[in-house]
């Protein structure tokens, strides 16, 4: 049986795949072409990651197709339940990069902290000329051992950022309408274990005492943080949105980082991408990258992994 890996699969993924009997094509076949391509060829799995779209046409006009797969998270652009209805299975890799995102997430928090994004920004211009003027300029960094960090949207990645920030030496509160209350389970490199139990609190109070604020909610219509909650955020607060473009009113974070409410932030994602607003791009209290959370090795080939794992339970 034949896999089209559209928008490429690990290596891991291709020798359990290889390994199982499959041939696996790491061809990116363009969007029109699609169809033709998966007729011709005899696919039964497509995987894609974000950017080839699975819509009711290619569903319809592609029998040959039995399983469509995301290596990740969210599945925006699959038609997952009419693929479902047409007996398709849709699989995707929800935990493989939990960790990364998370990892990805204090990798800000750090820089933001001391002033990292904006030292890489000035000392190839100014290192040489404004040594002692920049040294000045982030001399007020700050650690982040002993302080709140809140977690907005308690699941899988939150847990994981939380999982960071307890290692870290924070004090961890959390908000999840759907969560009462998570065991953090801190493994350690020689086996010894620690737990944790941490009892989600209400939204406000979460927003009020962190020093640090993360937010690892899926996409929904409304804004999770807008003017209100930016308002009701401790001043000089930290953030980081990892979670989607559309969770957070960019217009709103803005002022708030101009006010001094939010003192620094970090986006991953972005109202509008691949092109964000230039006013996010050029402000010097951000720290910015462009949608890697979950691009690390280690990801890459859990996804791989998992979705092999998952193809050959189903197709055998
Ligand atoms: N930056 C990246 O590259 C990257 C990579 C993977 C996932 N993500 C995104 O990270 C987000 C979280 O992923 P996950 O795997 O942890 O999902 P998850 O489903 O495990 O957890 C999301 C949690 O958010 C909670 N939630 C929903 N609405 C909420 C709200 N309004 N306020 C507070 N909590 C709310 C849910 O109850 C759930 O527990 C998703 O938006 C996902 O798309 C980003």
């Amino acid at each position: 049986m034949k896999v089209l890996a559209n928008d490429g699969v690990s290596q891991s993924g291709i020798n359990a795949l290889e390994a199982a009997g499959y041939e696996v094509i790491t061809t990116t076949v363009a969007q029109e072409q699609l169809q033709n391509y998966i007729n011709d060829n005899d696919i039964s799995v497509l995987l894609v990651r974000s950017a080839t779209t699975v819509r009711q046409d290619l569903i319809d006009n592609c029998p040959s197709l039995k399983i469509i797969g995301r290596g990740g998270v969210g599945m925006d652009n699959i038609d997952v339940a009419y693929a479902r209805s047409k007996g398709l299975h849709v699989i995707n890799t929800p935990a493989a990069s939990s960790h990364s995102v998370a990892e990805l997430v204090f990798g800000h928090f750090y820089g933001l902290a001391r002033f990292l994004h904006n030292a890489n920004r000035d000392m190839p211009l100014e290192g040489d000329s404004n040594f002692k003027k920049l040294k000045k300029a982030y001399a007020k960094g700050t650690e982040l051992k002993g302080k709140t960090l809140g977690v907005i949207g308690f699941g899988r990645i939150g847990q994981a950022t939380a999982k960071i920030g307890l290692g870290a030496g924070m004090k961890v509160i959390a908000f999840d309408p759907f969560i009462e209350k998570a065991n953090l389970e801190l493994e350690f490199f020689d086996g010894q274990k620690v737990n944790f139990d941490i009892a989600t609190i209400s939204k406000e109070d979460v927003l009020k005492q962190a020093d640090f604020l993360t937010l690892h909610v899926p996409a929904q219509k409304d804004y999770v943080i807008d003017e209100k909650e930016f308002n009701q955020m401790k001043d000089g607060v930290i953030m980081a949105n990892a979670a989607r473009g559309g969770v957070i009113n960019e217009i709103a974070l803005v002022k708030a980082l101009e006010k001094g409410k939010v003192a620094r932030a970090a986006l991953d994602v972005f109202e509008k991408e691949p092109q964000p607003e230039i006013q996010l791009l050029m402000n010097s209290a951000l720290s910015l990258t462009p949608h890697t959370g979950a691009a690390t090795n280690e990801a890459q080939d859990r996804i791989g992994v998992e979705l092999a794992d998952q193809i050959i339970s189903i197709l055998g």
